[in-house]
């Protein structure tokens, strides 16, 4: 059997319009440029998983825009909200790639989670979507699992980024592990890379499709680094290896001055 594999992608940060510029970078060229680097390694089959902010101003043309190319390209998607989307409008224009609570990889399964709040960069998971958490674990015991949510729920050295982690990160953490076969959590917003442990579990943050946070930054800053993605090569023994790559050849240049994003 052919170990599965799964690339994320995260905080895309499409505009209002294909030519929207966000910090000097072009959100729609930067995510085609990842999604040619992805192919250019030979990953261009793989089911991608979108973790938010697939919009950066949650408006229904950057879904439309998002939703063609996709289509365009012939991918496989998973997608969950971020705290610049809103969810109505992914499910109405994101049409060829329906919301999904959990995507089957082979013998492995990715179960989805949101964690935005509407009027907040920060995190929390609501009720709901605890108990969603529970259900949909107590059906997937007899595979290997990974989540994923939009916000980090540990510190990642950042203060200005760490006060937007999941507020009550413990009530998911407490439901996570009482379940051996989670196997790891992948989230986004922070848009760099960064790997740890929650308690027990690896965790994983991916460096955005467009622009970059300076890292160990106390302060909001962008860093000068390209677009990039994550890849998960999944055994089906259960066991894993992942990394970060990035579009090496992209010629926009991010502008490391701007003082908000
Ligand atoms: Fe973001
Ligand atoms: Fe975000």
């Amino acid at each position: 059997m052919v170990n599965p594999k799964l690339i994320h992608i995260t905080d895309l940060h499409f505009g209002v319009s294909a030519d929207s510029v966000l910090a000097g970078i072009n959100p729609l060229d930067s995510f085609n440029a990842v999604l040619d680097a992805i192919d250019e390694n030979g990953f261009g089959e793989e089911l991608l998983l979108l973790s938010g902010d697939l919009s950066g101003v949650a408006h229904r043309n950057s879904y439309k825009m998002l939703n063609g190319l996709l289509k365009n390209r012939n991918k496989q998607v998973a997608w969950l909200p971020g705290n610049h989307d809103r969810f109505s409008l992914m499910e109405k224009y994101l049409d060829n790639f329906p919301f999904q609570r959990v995507t089957d990889l082979g013998n492995w399964a990715v179960l989805s989670l949101d964690s935005s709040q509407l009027g907040t960069p920060a995190g929390h998971l609501s009720g709901e979507e605890l108990l969603c958490a529970e259900r949909f674990l107590s059906n997937l015991r007899d595979r290997p699992v990974l989540i994923s949510m939009h916000h980090c729920p540990i510190p990642i050295g950042s203060s200005w980024l760490d006060e937007h982690k999941i507020d009550n990160a413990e009530d998911l953490y407490n439901i996570l592990i009482r379940h051996e076969n989670i196997k790891g959590v992948i989230t986004g917003h922070v848009h760099q890379n960064f790997e740890g442990l929650w308690g027990k579990l690896p965790l994983y943050t991916t460096p955005s499709s467009c622009i970059q946070f300076k890292q160990g930054s106390d302060i909001f800053g962008i860093s000068s680094e390209p677009p990039g993605y994550r890849w998960f090569d999944l055994n089906v023994n259960g066991n894993f290896t992942t990394g970060v790559a990035f579009a090496s050849g992209f010629n926009q240049l991010p502008n490391v001055n701007s003082s908000s994003y």
